[in-house]
């Protein structure tokens, strides 16, 4: 069951421990300890011993997971009525936020992924949101099980791309966003995070494993035109500002030096409205 979406739940419960979080997510330490017991190695934690990769990766999970659930709260407090998480791993936010009433989440990953997710949460969480998981592979045709599954193109929609986009060739993130693109109503916005490589960061990944090495297939090599050429309005900030309004800071080697362009991004597009 997806492995890396576990290390990214691993920091999140580090995080909802720290000293003022930027998230906290309940069930982060209920899904690892699931996890544990149906024997993943997966559950690493960020301190000193950690591999390097995790200290990396602490700050960038906490900054982007609260700039993505700022931007959920904007969105539905503008009127938007779904959200799309793709590739949604052991995100909990359709389980932990607190959602307006009328406002419909759809959780995509794999089968297995979702599935276990799932059958871990239903022991602790009762019915809350109108939220479905929709189990689908982004490279087969997703947008069919979404449909099937309730999905409505003709309603406003934000999109969630969290931890997705560099774990695709540049081709499948543009013919992602194609698709995107094709179901989103006039007035619809799409949020994502990204990390552009580099040699530092690829040797720390290294070091846990050669799937996590391999993990990093690149997406998009220009975040704002992979937004414009599809027709969103583009929006892209350097994850290290958004680190320092939090009091955190990102390691130069995920967020490359003062003087090189930002590895670490976050991007929000607008599609315009008709009126
Ligand atoms: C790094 S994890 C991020 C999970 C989650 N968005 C988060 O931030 O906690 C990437 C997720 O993308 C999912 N994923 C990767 N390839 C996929 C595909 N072809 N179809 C559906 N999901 C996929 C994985 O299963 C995994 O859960």
């Amino acid at each position: 069951m997806g492995a890396t979406a576990l290390g990214v739940t691993r920091l999140r419960a580090i995080e909802s421990n720290r000293a003022s979080p930027l998230v906290v997510d309940p069930y982060a330490e209920r899904i690892l300890e699931a996890a544990a017991s149906a024997g993943s190695a997966w559950t690493a934690g960020s301190g000193s011993g950690a591999p390097r990769f995790f200290q990396l990766m602490r700050d960038q999970v906490a900054v982007r997971t609260r700039f993505i659930d700022d931007t959920i709260a904007h969105a539905v407090g503008d009127g938007i009525a779904q959200v799309v998480v793709l590739g949604c791993g052991m995100d909990t936010r359709s389980y932990r936020l607190s959602w307006p009433a009328g406002v419909h989440v759809f959780d995509l990953d794999l089968p297995e992924v979702l599935a276990f997710r799932d059958e871990v949460l239903a022991r602790f969480v009762g019915s809350g949101s109108r939220r479905t998981s929709v189990a689908a592979d982004l490279r087969e045709d997703w947008p069919r099980s979404l449909v099937a599954a309730g999905f409505d193109p003709t309603v406003r929609t934000l999109w969630v791309c969290e931890g997705l986009l560099y774990a695709l060739p540049a081709g499948a993130a543009d013919e992602l966003l194609a698709e995107i693109t094709r179901l989103s109503s006039p007035g619809s916005s799409v949020v994502a995070d990204h990390i552009v490589d580099s040699p530092a960061f690829a040797a720390a990944r290294e070091e846990v494993s050669p799937e996590l090495l391999e993990l990093w297939q690149g997406g998009p090599a220009h975040v704002d035109t992979w937004l414009s050429r599809h027709g969103w309005e583009p929006e892209v900030r350097d994850l290290r500002d958004e680190a320092v309004r939090y009091g955190r800071e990102i390691p130069e080697e995920i967020a490359g030096g003062q003087d090189e362009a930002p590895r670490t991004l976050l991007a929000v597009g607008q599609l315009a409205s008709t009126n």
